[in-house]
Parts: C-alpha cells; structure tokens; sequence
C-alpha cells in the first residue's frame, strides 16, 4: 500500500486492531491503514470490499493506491484531500499524483474528485464516490507540451525553470492580453468594481508573491488588502465581508492548508479567484474564477518561474482593479501594459550575470548564515531570497525590510555576516544606502543587488550585482533572479541537492 497524507484518527485506530491481537511493526499511521485492510481481509472480505470497509473508517487527508497478493490484475485508488489521477494506457491502466507523474505513459489522464475510489485491472477503471456509488468522471487527453518534463540541456530542473523565465512571463502576458497586448483580457467574473477589500491567501513562496501583490493593488487600485498565510487564516476568525474578493495563490492547486482557507470563505464573500498553474487542481476547480499562471511544468521543488509567473497575473489583477473601481484609465492600463512588454528582455538581461552571480555564491557559500534587506516591494523579495537559499543551501537566511534592522537583527552582525541587500535605485534608495552603512559601519559584508546608478552610489561594498535599469513596477520579478540564481549556485557549491532539497515535498497535501 502506499499512502501520501496523514491519518488524524490513527492512533483509535490502531489501539482497536491491537487489542484484536493484530501486532504492528512500526509506529506509522500508514501501517495501520495496510493492517485495517488486512483485519477486513481476513473477516472474509474481498479486497474491494475491504477497502470500502476500510475507507469508511479513516478520518484526514490521504492519497491511497493498494495492490494486493495473489491479485495481479487490481489495484485500488482513493483520494480524500490528496490529489489523485488514473492514466489510461492500451492494456494498462496507472494511477499517479498528477497529469506530470503519469505523462511519460499515456496522455490520457483522468482526475478523481475528492472521496473518490477507484478499481483498477488492466482492462479499464471503475470509479466510486464517497457515498459507493459508481461515478462517471471525464477522461482528458494532456497536451504534451504541457507535460514535457525534460531537462532540456541543463544540469537540474531549476535552472532549466530559471531560464525559462522570460518566455514564460512573455507567454503568460500573450494569454491574459488582447489587442496586440495594449488591453487585459480577464475572465469575466474577475471583477472588483464594488468589492470592499481584498483578501490574499497562500503558502511559502505564493505568500510572498501576494505580499508584493499588496503593494500594487494599494498603489493602483486603492482597495484596502490583508495577506496572509494559509495555515493561519484558516484557523483565524477572520472578519469576512460579502463584498471582498478572495485571493488564493497556488503553483500546484493542491496545497492542503490554501484549500482549506478557501473552503473556509467559499460563500462568505463575494468572489474567490485562484491563480494557479495547473488547472486541473483542487483550487482551480474550487474557485470561482481560476488563473492560470502559465508557466508550464515546475518540476524543482523550489518555486523559481512559478514565483515570477505569479507576479505577473497578480500584477494584472491589480490593474484590473484599479480600472474597476476607476482609479486608471484604459490608457493607463495600456501604458503599464506597454511597460510590461519590455520584461522578458529585462529578465533576460538579468540572466546574462549569472557568472558573476556563481562566483559571488562561492564566497557566499562559506558563511554559515545570511541576512536579505529590502524596502517597499523588494522586502517581501527579500523574504522570498531568504526563503530560496534556506531550502536550496540549508543555510540559515533571514529577510528583513530594512528599516527594521536597528530594531533588533543589527545585533547579529559582525564580519562574518552577509547582508544582501535587493535596492534598485528608486525613490526609497537613500533610506536603503543610510541602512547599508550602519551594516558597514559594523564590518557586515554587504552585497547590493542594484542598477548602475545604486551602484554608483553605494560607495565601497563587500561585492556588488549588476542589474538592469527597470521601471519600478518590473522590479520585483526582475530582481527575482540573481535572488534565484545566488540560492542555485549557493546550493551547488555546498553540493547540496538542487531540485530535491531534503524534507521538501513539492506540493504540500498535507496541513
Ligand atoms: O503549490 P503552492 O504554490 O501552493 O506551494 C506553496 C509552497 O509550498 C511553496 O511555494 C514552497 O514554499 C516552495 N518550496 C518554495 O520554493
């Protein structure tokens, strides 16, 4: 049996099985859903039945695949808060998370809806809901591109998807665009034209795209906006109002605590949009309008192009916003627009320094910790650097917003302390330069990511990137790069494991 999820009510379970005499040989709540199985198998059930028997009885979230001795032509499937797919093949049929898992075998896939069950021979599949009753659910064939898993020449997953950037946020714009991308082409129901509020909910690195989102959709849309992390907005008592629209960002569509935070205002307030990147997922189904990023497969479980792709679309919806509640103009919807065609260049351009960037993360690589510093949108960049090279190098990282620094974290710095600092040279760089120089002024190494003119201004740092000159709106995912790139080459330089840091699951189906 194999088992992705957690079962909350394992440990009922597994004292009633002990006391009939059934001895465990691990401490795992999947032995107990293998030994349940077994205890219904030796009542003199079939293996269909007791896996019925055995489903009714397991409370959580799981994804389940069972294949039993002696039955060579079965296998079961079940999902209930896990995602869960069966692939069709000619004489074959499989059973796989995703579309991706099951594309190198067939192309036709079809998604089990949650408490769903399936029983599998090689023949075809029959599928079950959670009231037993046989249910007909679509099959759909994968277009391929979709699911191209290659590395296409690189040495890891995460470069490949670094460097991919730019056509993807290019492709990603050609979709959500119209009229030779000079107007936004959204869904329909994407509309904030009487909404009180906007809330925004997601994990880890989608958390921190919304967090940048924040400053947009103030900045041009003038709505009041709460960000949070799913795992605590869902076990909030957040004041809900019939007139917000609801955010929720996610890269794989499954994160178990985002789609719990959803369900939790599924009703409650006017709209739920869901930027997503698989649109097959539970939270693409789940909301009431579903963005697609666009940003193809991400196979590295740290989130590079999924990062940026998200940018994008919630930049988009900011703009939205702000023509629905008539703080822009059509044509100033189109000259930010015309401003945004110029980003896979710019992106591209911020690529070109990855040997300056790798040679840097040499040094970096020998620290033990590293502090990142930001102002305005390059604060929640900084978290999201932090966050990239603590999963990636396994090194300690912090992300600060810099006027924050003499309230505590300046404690930490001596020579040995790194300290990043993302500052594009825009109306907040001065307050950024006066903070660089109380790091100096305590031997901390600076490296400043910045332009020519940042740079220029700087004075003597540690070491020094050199970034394109972009408009302000731009630089979050321009500067998402060297971010992306100092964690990549920080990693192999440690040589640690790039695309499949240890005790990181891409999707995280459990809460
Ligand atoms: O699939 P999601 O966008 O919902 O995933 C959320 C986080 O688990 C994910 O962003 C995670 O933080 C990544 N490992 C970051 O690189």
């Amino acid at each position: 049996m194999v088992h992705n999820g957690i079962i909350e009510n394992f440990r009922a379970l597994r004292e009633d099985l002990a006391a009939q005499g059934l001895a465990f040989e691990s401490e795992t709540d999947t032995e107990t859903i293998a030994l349940l199985t077994r205890h219904h198998l030796d009542s003199g059930m079939t293996p269909v039945e007791a896996v019925a028997a055995t489903l009714k009885r397991l409370d959580g979230a799981f994804a389940l695949a069972f294949l039993f001795d002696g039955h060579d032509d079965l296998m079961i499937g079940a999902r209930k808060g896990s995602p869960l797919a069966v692939g069709h093949g000619k004489g074959e049929m499989y059973l796989g998370s995703d579309a991706i898992a099951l594309a190198p075998m067939t192309d036709q896939v079809t998604y089990l809806e949650e408490g769903d069950w399936v029983v599998l021979t090689r023949a075809g599949a029959q599928i079950y809901d959670a009231q037993g009753r046989l249910a007909n659910r679509p099959t759909t064939r994968i277009r391929l591109d979709q699911a191209r898993v290659d590395k296409a020449g690189h040495k890891h997953f995460m470069a490949k998807e670094i460097a991919e950037q730019p056509s993807v946020l290019a492709a990603s714009l050609g979709f959500h665009t119209a009229n030779g991308q000079t107007s936004l082409a959204l869904p329909e129901g994407v509309d904030f034209s009487t909404c009180d509020r906007v809330t925004m909910v997601a994990c880890g690195t989608g958390h921190y795209a919304t967090q940048v989102a924040k400053y947009w959709f103030e900045q041009l849309a003038g709505v009041p906006v709460e960000t949070d992390i799913a795992s605590e907005y869902r076990y909030r008592q957040p004041v809900l109002s019939d007139k917000a629209v609801g955010i929720f960002v996610s890269q794989s569509g499954e994160t178990a605590d985002t789609l719990a935070a959803l369900r939790h205002v599924t009703g409650k307030v006017a709209r739920t949009i869901g930027v997503i990147n698989v649109p097959t997922s539970s939270i693409a189904r789940e909301t009431d309008v579903a963005l697609s990023i666009h940003a193809g497969p991400e196979i590295s479980v740290a989130s590079t192009k999924g990062f940026t792709a998200q940018l994008l679309v919630l930049l988009l919806l900011a703009l939205k916003a702000g023509l629905d509640r008539g703080r822009l103009t059509e044509a100033q919807v189109s000259a930010h627009l015309e401003t945004l065609r110029g980003l896979p260049a710019l992106m591209a351009q911020a690529l070109d320094h990855e040997p300056e960037v790798e040679a840097l993360a040499v040094r970096l690589a020998e620290s033990r910790d590293a502090l990142f510093l930001g102002r305005g949108v390059m604060y929640p960049l900084a978290l999201e650097a932090a966050l990239k090279l603590k999963e990636l190098s396994y090194m300690h990282a912090e992300g600060y917003a810099s006027g924050e620094l003499k309230h505590g974290p300046i404690a930490l710095i001596d020579k040995n302390m790194p300290v990043i600092v993302l500052a594009p040279h825009d109306a907040l760089y001065d307050k950024t330069v006066s903070n660089m120089q109380e790091v100096m002024a305590r031997q901390g190494q600076v490296i400043l990511i910045s332009d020519r003119a940042g740079l220029e201004e700087a004075g003597d740092v540690w070491a020094r990137l050199v970034m394109p000159n972009v408009p302000d709106l731009l630089a979050p995912m321009v500067y998402a790069v060297p971010a992306q790139l100092l964690s990549y080459h920080t990693a192999l330089a440690r040589g640690t494991d790039v695309d499949q840091p240890r005790n990181l699951a891409k999707s995280v189906t459990v809460e």
